[in-house]
């Protein structure tokens, strides 16, 4: 079992990423270079301590204001915030499948928005992932593990925020522009402040500026990784479960039921840090084709994540198509949109999808007129041995799914307790039920 990265501290990692010589691995995917003080601009490399605190400080400023400013995107109309929103957990604000953007706002991207919370324990992507957690065997080879978007292709913030700056389909900018629309924003002082007056020479330089702002920005502890939910409540011993949320959560944890944390991690690390609820491992599903995108009006057209098309480095290796990175479960009942096409939009249905994909895979792919079910529709045949076959999927036509109607609600009443913003004293019914004191199993 893999179990997510340890964190340096909870306080400012990226600071401390940057200053603490904190060498675990939370100076990983976006944690790490460019959150340094060797800036475009930026003051000579002799820096204090103060100095680096200072200028991460003003760089997590600007990035939450570049965040939320559509002035950056082609149309003027479109920010990071309008599908990353603050009030989902920056995650998708509505239950479109695929948002809407590009010069004329009508160009649909062909995936989901994900959540930005939680990114901070992301490792750099790699083809074969080591864990010194995993059960003290190192030697184990868990496969693709990490990287940013749902395909792993980038390893810092920075480079990734490029990605919808620039796309057609989403901010439709281009560095020209977004450095025009800083140097006439309100905050182009603070940008001089921050860079240093050589920071508005090329548009190069601004564009590298907003793009490590950014990056900055997503490391705030505060609003990307709070640990704030029901669940950290419980572990904490400040909140039970009640009966619905631990027998789900017993559900989520038994390798004969769910078995759901065999990915989706729901304990503490070695070292004592909260679970992730991923392993970050890169795994194919089998997810149906999601008929509803305009994309797939095209039948050559597949999403084959990690072997492409918008990564390119992995093209035409046939073992890297169909993954996508496992997404963190935290928050995820603020979503409206599930898996990388977005094809779910309630929570029942994504837990239905993985107890009865094998068992009764007629209800989730199409099935043709002499009764034939096409499983698999949204891959073409020659990846399938790629497909995830763990238990919930070790089963066949028939057989009895892992969980059933009344578990596959206690499972979707536990997903609940992972929301952020939980306080227990608001809560009356935070101390009935069962505290983390009274159960072995559930976490250690
Ligand atoms: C039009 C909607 C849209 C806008 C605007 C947008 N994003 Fe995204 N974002 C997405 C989608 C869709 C993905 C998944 C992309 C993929 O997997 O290829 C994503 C992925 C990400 C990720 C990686 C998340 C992960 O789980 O690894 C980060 C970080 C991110 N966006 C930050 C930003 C920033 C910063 C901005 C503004 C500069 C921004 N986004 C603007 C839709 C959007
Ligand atoms: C073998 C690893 C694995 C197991 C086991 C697993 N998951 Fe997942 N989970 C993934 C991956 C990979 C994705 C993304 C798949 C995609 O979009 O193509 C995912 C996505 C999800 C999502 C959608 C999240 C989002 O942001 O869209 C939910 C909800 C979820 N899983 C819940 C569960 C539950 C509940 C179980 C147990 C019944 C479970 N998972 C078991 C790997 C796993």
């Amino acid at each position: 079992m893999r179990l997510p990265f340890v964190l340096c501290t909870l306080a400012f990692a990226a600071l401390s990423a940057a200053m603490s010589g904190c060498d675990s691995h939370a100076a990983s995917a976006n944690t790490n270079a460019s959150t340094q003080p060797a800036a475009p601009g930026a003051a000579p490399q002799a820096q204090t301590r103060a100095e680096v605190f200072a200028h991460v400080k003003q760089m997590t400023s600007l990035g939450e204001k570049l965040f939320f400013d559509p002035s950056l995107s082609g149309s003027g109309k479109l920010a990071c915030a309008s599908c990353h929103s603050p009030g989902h957990a920056f995650g998708p604000p509505n239950a479109l499948s695929v948002q809407l953007g590009g010069n004329d706002m009508h160009r649909p991207g062909f995936r989901a928005v994900p959540s930005l919370r939680y990114l901070q324990s992301v490792p750099a992507f790699t083809r074969h992932f080591h864990d010194s957690d995993d059960e003290g065997d190192e030697s184990v080879d868990a496969g693709p593990t990490g990287g940013l978007t749902w395909d792993g292709r980038v390893d810092h913030g920075a480079d990734q925020a490029r990605i919808p700056l620039l796309s057609t389909f989403e901010m439709g900018s281009t560095p020209a522009r977004v450095a025009a629309a800083v140097k006439a924003s309100p905050y182009a002082d603070d940008f001089r402040k921050a860079f240093g007056g050589s920071v508005f020479d090329s548009d190069d330089k601004t564009f590298a500026a907003v793009l490590q702002s950014l990056e900055a920005f997503e490391q705030t502890p505060a609003q990307f990784y709070p640990y704030t939910s029901k669940f950290d409540a419980f572990l904490a011993g400040r909140a039970k479960l009640n009966d619905a949320e631990m027998h789900g959560l017993q559900l989520f944890n038994d390798e004969n039921k769910g078995n759901c944390a065999s990915c989706h991690i729901s304990q503490r690390a070695k070292d004592g840090s909260p679970p992730q609820f991923s392993d970050f491992g890169l795994i194919a599903l089998g997810v149906p084709r999601n008929r509803a995108l305009p994309i797939n009006k095209n039948p050559k057209f597949h999403d084959l994540g990690a072997c492409g098309p918008e990564r390119t480095d992995l093209k035409g290796q046939d073992e890297y198509c169909g993954i996508f990175r496992t997404p963190s479960l935290r928050n995820v009942a603020t979503r409206k949109t599930f898996f990388h096409n977005g094809i779910y939009h309630k929570l029942d249905d994504v837990v239905r999808f993985y107890v009865e994909r094998d068992t009764n895979p007629e209800k989730f792919y199409p099935v043709s007129k002499q009764g034939v079910v096409e499983k698999f529709d949204d891959l073409p045949k020659r990846y399938w041995a790629n497909i995830n076959t763990d238990p919930p999927f070790d089963r066949k036509k028939g057989d009895k799914p892992a969980l059933d109607e009344a578990e596959i609600r206690d499972v979707v009443a536990f997903l609940n307790t992972l929301t952020d913003g939980y306080d227990p004293a608001k809560d009356k019914d935070s101390q009935k039920g069962i505290g983390i004191g009274e159960v072995k199993s559930a976490s250690n």
